[in-house]
């Protein structure tokens, strides 16, 4: 089954803190952004939710900064918070639908909100969204949760097999930086797209 922007919405409209939000941005984002020096690349934070690391790249000067998000829920909450964000820079879309290149693509736990069997379409799609040598980094969840619904998790082994034939491994390590309920439960990923055929392969 796949999960429609209803499932998402309902969600977050469940008037608790959905479990994933973090309510500001995560520390391993803002260590890595900090580090960044050319503020004219273009980055998209992929289901992107309250949008913490937009707001926090667009007030760091990353004035190419997209968020992108199909839950209206989330939409709205983030355009309450961040008036000042440009409109056009807020993508209410299906990634999987989504037509445009970046030099970045910023991750966090949108990789586990979709079924196992839609995650070759997820590298296929990042790989698409990547100019050439463009990154993807962000955080995947190092561990199985053994549920039948959101989130999906896994090991080292399953992701590298997934990522290997599109991406070069910068960096594939468990995150240092991690905020504490998920620390040593993640990896860090700095992924660099490859020329490669992944477009034409069917799925794994
Ligand atoms: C688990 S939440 C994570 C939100 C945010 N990244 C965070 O860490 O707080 C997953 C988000 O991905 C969005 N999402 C799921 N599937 C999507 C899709 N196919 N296209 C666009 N957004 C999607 C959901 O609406 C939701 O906001």
């Amino acid at each position: 089954m796949t999960y429609p922007s209803a499932y998402w919405n309902q969600k977050y409209d469940q008037k608790t803190n959905p479990g994933w939000d973090i309510g500001y941005p995560s520390p391993t984002f803002t260590d890595y952004i900090d580090q960044l020096t050319d503020k004219n690349i273009r980055i998209l934070v992929i289901g992107a939710g309250f949008g913490h690391e937009v707001e926090y790249l667009y007030r760091k000067g990353f004035i190419k900064t997209y968020y992108l998000d199909f839950s209206a829920f989330a939409v709205n909450a983030f355009k309450h918070r961040v008036p000042d964000f440009p409109l056009s820079h807020i993508l209410i879309e299906d990634f999987f639908e989504h037509l445009e290149k970046y030099d970045l693509i910023l991750e966090q736990t949108f990789f586990c909100s979709i079924p196992r069997f839609q995650r070759w379409n997820y590298v296929k799609k990042v790989h698409e969204l990547l100019y050439d040598n463009g990154k993807l980094v962000g955080l995947l969840f190092n561990y199985d949760f053994g549920k039948e619904h959101p989130p999906f998790g896994g090991s080292k082994e399953e992701y590298c097999l997934l990522f290997k034939s599109c991406f070069n491994f910068m960096y594939f390590e468990t995150a240092y930086n991690s905020i504490k309920p998920r620390k040593g439960r993640e990896f860090f990923i700095n992924l660099i797209k490859k020329n490669c055929l992944c477009q034409k392969k069917t799925v794994l």
